[in-house]
C-alpha cells in the first residue's frame, strides 16, 4: 500500500464509522497559544474546550502538522521530522474509549493487516477501563498490555493549557522475532509507536491543575510517515515512497548518494525534511523574517542550506528540492501547486542571501573555533547571531563536527538578557495584570456587542477599572466596535445623569469582554450606574467605507496579480486603509490603474454588501476567503459582494458599495522581502485628496501666470532659461576669479617667479582651471592657489616644467598637507593638498618662500 492509498483508506475507514471528513487546515493556528499545528486535534481545540459548538460530532482528518521541538535529532534518527501528516479521528463528546480502541485494532489488522504477533499496547498506569477493553474486547494477551507512567501516556495540552486526558498507544515490533521479554518498555528502540488514542477529558489551567471537561472526547493521532515505513517494511521513515522521490531530487542536484555514507545520509535526511517543512510553511503564507514564525521558517531553510554547503553546495538548490516536494504532494495538497512559484523564489531569495552570510559567518567560525579550547564561548556565538546573523544551531553542528562544545547556557543568558531589555521597554507587566482583572471578570460575564445594527443604546455599567480621570468601563453591552481584525476602534461619547465622558479608545483585553478607555469631563462613574452610550457615526461610517475597500481591493489584487497574493496585515481606519500582501515585485503603474478602475467599477455599479452568518463549512465551500483558519464548528460572518469579493470578517461594512465612492490608491511600496503595502483612500478623504491637489495646482498656476497645458511650456521655459543664467554666472565668476589672479603680483625669488593667491571657497575644478591659467606660456614659476572655507583648505601647487629638478609640487604639497592637517602629494609640476586647519595658510605660503630661498 502506498502512502495516498494509506490516507486515502484511512478516512474512508472512519467515514464508514460515521465521520465527516475534513479537509487539513493550515499549518498556521487560529491559536495565540501556538505558533504552528502541532498535531491533528489543534483546530478543534475551541470545541474540546467547550468553548465553541460542533457541527459534527464525529470528525476524521489527514493534518498537516509541524513541530520543531526536536529538531536537533531531525535527519539523525529513522523518525524524527519537522513537517509530518497526522491521521486522526475525533470524537467531541459522541464516542469514548471503547469504539476509539475497537476501532484503532480493526483499522490497523484488518485494514492494514499488519501482524497481531507484533503489536503491543500501552495504557495510562490505572486506566483500567481501557485495560478491560483492550483485553476482554479486543483479546490482547495480559503481558501485551503495558502500564506507563504520565511521561508517556498522558497527552497535552496544546500550550500552555487546554484539553489534554490520559493516553493508550498501539506500538509495533520492528525486530527480527518478537518476544516476551522485549516491550515498548523494555527495549523501546525495537519498538515503533504508530498510533495515539488521547480520551481527551481533562483541562489543564496555568498552574497545571486539572479540571473535568464539560464532556469526554476523542483525539487520536497517528503518524502517516510511520505507518508507512511499517506498512512498507522500510527502516526509516525517508525511505517510504513519500521521501522517496525527494531524496532522488537531493541526489540528483547535489551528486551524491543516498546509503553509502551515514554522514551524509544524515545531511540528506534533514534536507529532505526541511524542504518540505519550508514548502509546505510558504504555501500556508509564513515567509522568512526575524520573528515568530517567520524566523521559525528561516532557522529551517537554513539549516538545510547548511547541510547542502557540507555536501558540497555552492549555490542555491533547496529551492529545486521543493519541486520535488511539490509534485510528490501536490495532488493531496493543492496549496503546493497553486503557489509553487511564491515557494520557489522566496526559498531561492533567502538561499542566496544565507549563502553570503554562511561564507562570512563560516570565516569568522573559523578563528573562534581556532582560538577556543574544546567550548566556544557563549559570547561569540551571541556576537555571530546578533551581529551576522548567523544561526547557533549551525554553530552547535560545525563545532560539534570539530570535537567542540558550545557554551549553550550562556548563550542563552546572552539571549535572555536581551529579551528582558526589549520586554521592559514594551511594559508587559503591566498589561498582565490588567489582563488578569479581566481574566477573572470573564469567568461570569459577556459584553454583548449591538454595534452591527445601532450605533447607540442604553447600557449598564458592569465594571470600573481604577477611579482616575481616564478610567477603564465595561458595560453589559455596547454599540463600540473595539479594535481588532485591522480595524481602527469606534469613539464616542458616554452621557448619565449627572456626567459625560468621551470614549478615546476600545479594545477586547480578554475573548468575551470589551473595554472601553474613557476621558471623564464631568461627574464619575460606577458599577450599576445606567449610561448611554453614543458611538461618533461620522468616522465610523468613513471606517465602514475603507473596510468595505479593503475588501474589494485584495479580491481585485488576486484577479490582477493572481492566487498568491494573501492578506499579511492590514489597518482600516476613517482616514485611509493600508492593505500588506504577498508578492514579490514592485506593481507597474498599468497594474495598479487596472487595480484602481476594478475596484471603482464594483463601487459604480452599486453592489449590495451581503452579510451572512453561516457555519464555517459552509463558508469556505462557497468559497470565502479564510482569514481565521480552522474554526470548524464555529458560525461565522461572511461579507460578500455578489460576484467580486467573500471574505470572513467581523468589522463594520457599508450597505452598498456605492456608498463607498472614489477609491484611490496612494501609495505603493516594500515592507520586507516578499511582502507589499497599498494605501488607498476613500470618500471624502477622496474628495480631500483632489481638492489638496486641485489647490496645490491652483498657487502652482498662479505662480507661473499660467492656464491648461501652457503651464508645462512655461515650466520648461523657466527650467531652460535656470540653466542659461547658471552658465552665465559660472563664465561671470570664472571671469571675475581669473581677474582676481591677474591682479596678483607675484614675488621675485632668485629669478623665480612665486605666485600665491587665496579664493575664497571655490570648486576644486575652479581652482584646477585657475591653475592652468596661471602658468599658461609661463617658465620659471611656482603656484600656490587655495580654496579656503569654513573648515577645509584645497590647495593646488603647480611648478613649470623648468625648474621640476630642483623643485617638486609633489613635495610642496605632501610638506603643506602636514601643516593644513590633511593629506596632499602629487607629480612635480602638479600636486594638490588638502586640511582642515584653515588658519595656517600662510604659513604654508611661509614654507615655499623659504624653499625658494634656499635656492
Ligand atoms: N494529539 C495526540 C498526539 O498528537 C493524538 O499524539
Amino acid at each position: 500500500m502506498n502512502s495516498d492509498e494509506l490516507r486515502e483508506e484511512f478516512l474512508i475507514f472512519f467515514e464508514s464509522k460515521g465521520h465527516k471528513v475534513l479537509p487539513s487546515a493550515s499549518l498556521i493556528p487560529n491559536d495565540p497559544q501556538l505558533l504552528f499545528t502541532v498535531a491533528g486535534m489543534v483546530p478543534f481545540k475551541p470545541i474540546f474546550w467547550g468553548k465553541v459548538k460542533p457541527v459534527y460530532t464525529r470528525v476524521a482528518t489527514c493534518q498537516k502538522c509541524l513541530r520543531t521541538n526536536d529538531i536537533d535529532n531531525v535527519g539523525r534518527t529513522p523518525r524524527h521530522q519537522t513537517f509530518f501528516e497526522m491521521l486522526g479521528n475525533f470524537s467531541f463528546g459522541d464516542y469514548f474509549k471503547k469504539e476509539a480502541i475497537t476501532w484503532a485494532w480493526e483499522f490497523v489488522t484488518k485494514i492494514l493487516k499488519l501482524p497481531e504477533e507484533r503489536l503491543w499496547v500501552t495504557i495510562y498506569r490505572d486506566d483500567d477501563e481501557a485495560f478491560r477493553i483492550w483485553k476482554d474486547l479486543v483479546g490482547i494477551e495480559e503481558k501485551k498490555i503495558i502500564r506507563m507512567g504520565k511521561e508517556t501516556n498522558f497527552w497535552g495540552p496544546a500550550g500552555p493549557t487546554g484539553p489534554c486526558g490520559p493516553c493508550s498507544e498501539i506500538h509495533y515490533f520492528t525486530g527480527s522475532k518478537p518476544s516476551d521479554d522485549c516491550t515498548p518498555e523494555s527495549c523501546e528502540e525495537q519498538f515503533l509507536e504508530i498510533w495515539n488514542l488521547v480520551f481527551t477529558e481533562f483541562n489543564q489551567d496555568e498552574e497545571g491543575r486539572l479540571h473535568p471537561l464539560p464532556k469526554k472526547n476523542i483525539d487520536t493521532g497517528a503518524g502517516l510517515e510511520r505507518i508507512a515505513s511499517a506498512i512498507q517494511n522500510v527502516k526509516s521513515n525517508f525511505e517510504t515512497d513519500l521521501f522517496k522521490p525527494v531524496i532522488s531530487r537531493i541526489e540528483e542536484v547535489l551528486g551524491v548518494r543516498y546509503g553509502l555514507d551515514e554522514r551524509k545520509d544524515i545531511s540528506i535526511r534533514v534536507i529532505a525534511d526541511h524542504s518540505r517543512a519550508v514548502s509546505f510553511l510558504i504555501a500556508d503564507g509564513v515567509f522568512p523574517s526575524n520573528e515568530e514564525r517567520g524566523y521559525v521558517l528561516r532557522r529551517i531553510l537554513r539549516r538545510a542550506v547548511r547541510h547542502g554547503v557540507l555536501l558540497g553546495a555552492q549555490k542555491p538548490f533547496l529551492h529545486t528540492v521543493n519541486d520535488a516536494v511539490i509534485e510528490r504532494m501536490k495532488k493531496v495538497y493543492p496549496e503546493l501547486s497553486e503557489r509553487r512559484e511564491l515557494i520557489m523564489s522566496v526559498t531561492q531569495a533567502e538561499e542566496e542571501r544565507f549563502f553570503k552570510t554562511i561564507v562570512q559567518g563560516n570565516e569568522m567560525l573559523k578563528e573562534i573555533m581556532a582560538k577556543s579550547n574544546k567550548k566556544i564561548d557563549g559570547e561569540s556565538v551571541f556576537k555571530l547571531y546578533d551581529t551576522y546573523g548567523f544561526p547557533p544551531d549551525i554553530v552547535v553542528d560545525v563545532a560539534r563536527e570539530n570535537g567542540l562544545e558550545v557554551d549553550l547556557k550562556d548563550f542563552e543568558r546572552l539571549m535572555e538578557e536581551q529579551r528582558q531589555k526589549a520586554r521592559s521597554a514594551r511594559s508587559d507587566i503591566e498589561y498582565a495584570k490588567r489582563t488578569d482583572l479581566y481574566n477573572e471578570l470573564a469567568k461570569s460575564f459577556k459584553t454583548i456587542f449591538v454595534g452591527y445594527q445601532t450605533l447607540d443604546c442604553e447600557a449598564e455599567v458592569i465594571f470600573v477599572k481604577d477611579d482616575s480621570s481616564t478610567p477603564e468601563v465595561v458595560f453589559d453591552k455596547t454599540p463600540f466596535y473595539a479594535e481588532r481584525g485591522g480595524q481602527v476602534s469606534d469613539v464616542g461619547e458616554v452621557h448619565w445623569n449627572d456626567g459625560s465622558a468621551v470614549v478615546e479608545h476600545v479594545y477586547i483585553p480578554v475573548e468575551g469582554i470589551v473595554a472601553h478607555v474613557l476621558r471623564i469631563k464631568s461627574g464619575q462613574l460606577q458599577k450599576g450606574m445606567k449610561v448611554k452610550l453614543t458611538v461618533d457615526e461620522k468616522r465610523r461610517k468613513a471606517t465602514a467605507r475603507n473596510h468595505t475597500a479593503t475588501h474589494l481591493l485584495h479580491a481585485a489584487l488576486k484577479k490582477v496579480l493572481g492566487e498568491h497574493v494573501k492578506q499579511a496585515g492590514s489597518l482600516v481606519a476613517p482616514d485611509r486603509l493600508r492593505f500588506d500582501f504577498t508578492h514579490h515585485q514592485s506593481l507597474t503603474k498599468e497594474q495598479l490603474e487596472k487595480i484602481e478602475d476594478l475596484v471603482n467599477e464594483v463601487i459604480l455599479n452599486s453592489l449590495p454588501v451581503i452579510i451572512e452568518e453561516k457555519s464555517y463549512k459552509e463558508a469556505i465551500s462557497e468559497g470565502a476567503i479564510a482569514l481565521f483558519n480552522e474554526k470548524y464548528g464555529e458560525v461565522v460572518r461572511v461579507v460578500k459582494v455578489p460576484q467580486f469579493s467573500e471574505e470572513l470578517c467581523g468589522g463594520t461594512h457599508v450597505e452598498n458599495t456605492g456608498n463607498i465612492g472614489l477609491f484611490k490608491i496612494i501609495s505603493e511600496f516594500a515592507i520586507s522581502a516578499g511582502t507589499r503595502r497599498i494605501e488607498a483612500i476613500t470618500g471624502f478623504n477622496s474628495l480631500n485628496y483632489l481638492r489638496d491637489n486641485e489647490n496645490l495646482m491652483e498657487k502652482i498656476y498662479e505662480r507661473l501666470d499660467a492656464s491648461g497645458n501652457d503651464i508645462l511650456l512655461k515650466i520648461d521655459g523657466l527650467i531652460e532659461k535656470n540653466n542659461n543664467l547658471n552658465k552665465e554666472l559660472q563664465q561671470l565668476r570664472s571671469k571675475l576669479l581669473i581677474s582676481q589672479l591677474r591682479q596678483t603680483p607675484s614675488e621675485q625669488i632668485n629669478n623665480i617667479k612665486f605666485l600665491h593667491c587665496v579664493f575664497e571657497e571655490i570648486e576644486p575644478n575652479e581652482l584646477r582651471n585657475l591653475s592652468d591659467v596661471a602658468v599658461s606660456g609661463e617658465s620659471s614659476l611656482v603656484v600656490l592657489l587655495f580654496s579656503v572655507g569654513k573648515d577645509k583648505v584645497n590647495l593646488i601647487v603647480r611648478v613649470t616644467q623648468d625648474l621640476t629638478k630642483k623643485i617638486k609640487a609633489g613635495d610642496i604639497a605632501k610638506q603643506a598637507a602636514q601643516i593644513l592637517e590633511g593629506g596632499g602629494g602629487g607629480r612635480p609640476e602638479f600636486a594638490q593638498a588638502g586640511g582642515k586647519n584653515t588658519a595656517k595658510v600662510n604659513q604654508v605660503i611661509e614654507y615655499a618662500r623659504k624653499l625658494l630661498q634656499q635656492g
